[in-house]
């Protein structure tokens, strides 16, 4: 490029910048033809006689075959946790805490090879699980080993108990730092665990329940039972499962309510999102600029507080979308291991058909889309970075969870319509605001209808801060203190 050309030309010419590229390398997370349940603190044979193949989606390749727990399963693995609760809930606090400490340093040991094993399976970009998940999961286990033995400070006047067993089912767009959201707090506070990992990303779970093992954690205080939506529901009505927590889609979270209205068992629930940002024409640019990148193409949109929709006000619309455009030329979309790459493969077939389904229906809808110009691998299942515009509240994509790297930009004048129309969804789980006012942040946050809401930034997590949703995101928190109360008796 010669030196009296811009770096960004005005005309939409994608920025000559060229990566060399920079592999990590797959077999640092040595991955098993099979593997079978993780029961009473060992692998075991399902008894259901079934195995599954996890894939890796960036190339369509089969990782390895993975038991499914059938009902037999599942009952044994709940029995192993039952017959683990006594002990586990009755030890000296500081000793659970001592085994958490343990698991999160054995994490960091290891974080390089977890955060490979987590991008094969899944799919996300190596630059995020290593620089973001894998710090998290670490991060989320010492936390919890601090609360540990500190319960009693906890909550003013009242004696913690644990719940007793808990069945936990986890999805596949964060495998490893869900996993650490649901055990962490379940085990710091004296629960056992029986934990089923979702089907395309069950191996880093196992890991897990290895890593447990070698920190020394006892028999059946933590089970892993690889399945589908079978295996999931028959943990969430297993009769000696005493509170239920539950992460995914909307659907099956009403389901799972439905099944256990009447037991009186405590329940959480941490469902989808349809996320808004509002820009307001007093916002920094080009941090909101930044922030809705990451807040809509983090994890591929496969993200349950994703940014799936803008609302910029009228005034700047123009010269946003125009910024976002360009912006979006400078993504590197493929292979998830090369550590330059921003925008991975979709988790699997099936969410690839939905994302394609809704983007379609956006299509014919009358929505106007922009792509950028790029070159998607062969092999795997991919997605561009999409922008609608002309985006009207009744479209499908304005509307429904895509979780893809798609994003429904609207537009408003008043900030009462930016309230009314961030709050025009069934969900409620985060949003964003962007502008230079205080005041109106503060506004903003107490008018949206929203778990959480971040202020001149996007996606912040903290093990200490609890998040959760409102409507039809679900209910509960996790993380932070409110998260200790969901696993503790009378709390939650
Ligand atoms: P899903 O809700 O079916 O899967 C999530 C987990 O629940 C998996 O472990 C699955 O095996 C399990 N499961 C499925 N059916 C179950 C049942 N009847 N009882 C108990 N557990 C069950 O989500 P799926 O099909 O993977 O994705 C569909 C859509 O859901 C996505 O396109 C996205 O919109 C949303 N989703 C939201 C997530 C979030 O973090 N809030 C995570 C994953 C999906
Ligand atoms: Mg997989």
């Amino acid at each position: 490029m010669s030196a009296d050309q811009p770096v960004l030309a005005d005309s939409e010419s994608p920025p000559r910048w060229e990566y060399q590229e920079s592999r990590e390398n797959p077999s640092l997370a040595a991955v098993r033809d099979r593997y079978g349940l993780w029961i009473d603190g060992g692998e075991v044979e399902p008894l259901s006689q079934k195995w599954f193949p996890s894939i890796e989606p960036a190339t369509e390749d089969h990782l390895a075959m993975v038991a499914e727990a059938g009902s037999s399963d599942v009952d044994r693995a709940v029995r192993s946790a039952r017959d683990a609760a006594g002990d586990w809930a009755t030890r000296p606090a500081g000793d659970r805490a001592k085994f958490l400490f343990r698991i999160a340093r054995l994490i960091q040991e290891r974080s390089r090879e977890l955060a490979v094993l987590d991008t094969r399976d899944g799919g996300k970009p190596i630059r995020e699980a290593r620089d973001i998940d894998l710090p998290l999961v670490a991060a989320h286990f010492f936390y919890h080993a601090g609360w540990a033995d500190k319960l009693d400070y906890a909550f003013a006047g009242v004696n913690p108990q644990p719940l007793g067993v808990v069945g936990q089912v986890i999805p596949w767009n964060f495998p490893l730092l869900m996993a650490a959201w649901k055990v962490a707090p379940a085990l710091a506070t004296g629960n056992t665990v029986v934990l089923k990992p979702a089907e395309t990303t069950p191996l880093s779970a196992l890991r897990l329940a290895e890593i447990a093992a070698d920190a020394g954690l006892p028999p059946g205080v933590l089970n892993v039972i690889p399945g589908a939506g079978r295996t999931g529901a028959d943990l969430v009505s297993h009769r000696g499962v005493d509170k239920v927590a539950f992460t995914g889609s909307t659907e099956v979270g009403k389901q799972i309510r439905r099944r256990l209205a009447g037991t009186g068992k405590p329940l959480t629930l941490e469902l989808g999102g349809k996320g808004a940002h509002v820009v307001f024409e007093d916002a920094p640019m080009d941090q909101a600029v930044e922030g809705v990148v990451n807040g809509i193409f983090f994890n591929q949109g496969q993200v349950c507080c994703a940014g799936s929709r803008l609302l910029v006000q009228e005034s700047v619309a123009a010269d946003f979308v125009q910024r976002l455009r360009r912006r979006l030329l400078t993504l590197r979309v493929g292979d998830p291991l090369d550590k330059n790459t921003d925008v991975g493969a979709i988790n699997s077939a099936a969410q690839l058909e939905k994302i394609t389904g809704l983007v379609e229906a956006g299509r014919s809808e009358g929505a106007q889309i922009y792509q950028p110009p790029c070159q998607l691998p062969d092999r795997g299942y991919w997605f561009p970075p999409t922008l609608f515009t002309e985006v009207s509240q009744s479209h499908r994509i304005a509307q429904e969870e895509i979780f893809g790297p798609v994003l429904s930009i609207l537009t408003f004048r008043t900030p009462t319509e930016a309230v009314e129309r961030a709050n025009n969804t069934p969900y409620g789980l985060a949003s964003g605001v962007w502008t230079a006012k205080g005041s109106r942040i503060l506004w903003m946050a107490d008018q949206l209808a929203s778990g959480v809401v971040w202020a001149n930034t996007y996606n912040q997590f903290d093990p200490a801060s609890p998040f959760g949703g409102v409507k039809e995101s679900g209910f509960g928190r996790e993380g932070g203190r409110h998260g200790l109360a969901a696993y503790l008796k009378g709390m939650g």
